[in-house]
């Protein structure tokens, strides 16, 4: 297993997955199927990439998306907010995903040289679906 960390209880929803792992001697392999190894229905795939050093990412919540993310390279902390408690997770194998349910405020920071974060997402992308204001999301979870 990874060496990240399993969520406190008090992290509504939030859970590691561990995907299938495949092991060669000419590489391994691990793969993730629809409602199987994530809790939804996989409708959109993003990555980022090319992160330059000392860059942050995310910094929003979502009304209705739950979101799947992982490390296909390299590394990169990922700091979760249900409103009420917050903790940082050190994402560092692509075996391993964190599951992040609607409603939860993310930062996505210390990415290391050449990373790649892959999200699968149950949703197609939409505007209207962010919270980026922070006030208004301890608002919503209050
Ligand atoms: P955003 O989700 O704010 O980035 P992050 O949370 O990773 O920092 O998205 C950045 C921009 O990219 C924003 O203008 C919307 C656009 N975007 C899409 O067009 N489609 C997508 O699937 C995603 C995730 C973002």
């Amino acid at each position: 297993m990874s060496t990240v960390q399993q969520p406190t209880a008090g992290l509504a929803g939030c859970h590691l997955v561990a995907f299938p792992r495949i092991e060669d001697r000419r590489g391994n392999l691990s793969f993730v199927e629809n409602d199987v190894h994530v809790p939804f229905a996989i409708q959109r795939v993003y990555w980022l990439y090319d992160v330059p050093g000392g860059a942050e990412r995310g910094g929003h919540a979502h009304r209705d998306l739950q979101q799947l993310v992982i490390a296909m390279s390299g590394s990169f902390d990922i700091v979760l907010d249900d409103g009420t408690i917050q903790q940082r997770f050190h994402l560092n194998r692509s075996y391993c995903g964190l599951y992040i349910p609607r409603m939860i405020w993310r930062e996505i920071d210390n990415f290391s040289s050449g990373s790649v974060c892959m999200v699968l997402a149950s949703k197609p992308y939409a505007e209207a679906d962010y919270i980026r204001d922070r006030d208004e999301f301890r608002a919503l979870t209050r």
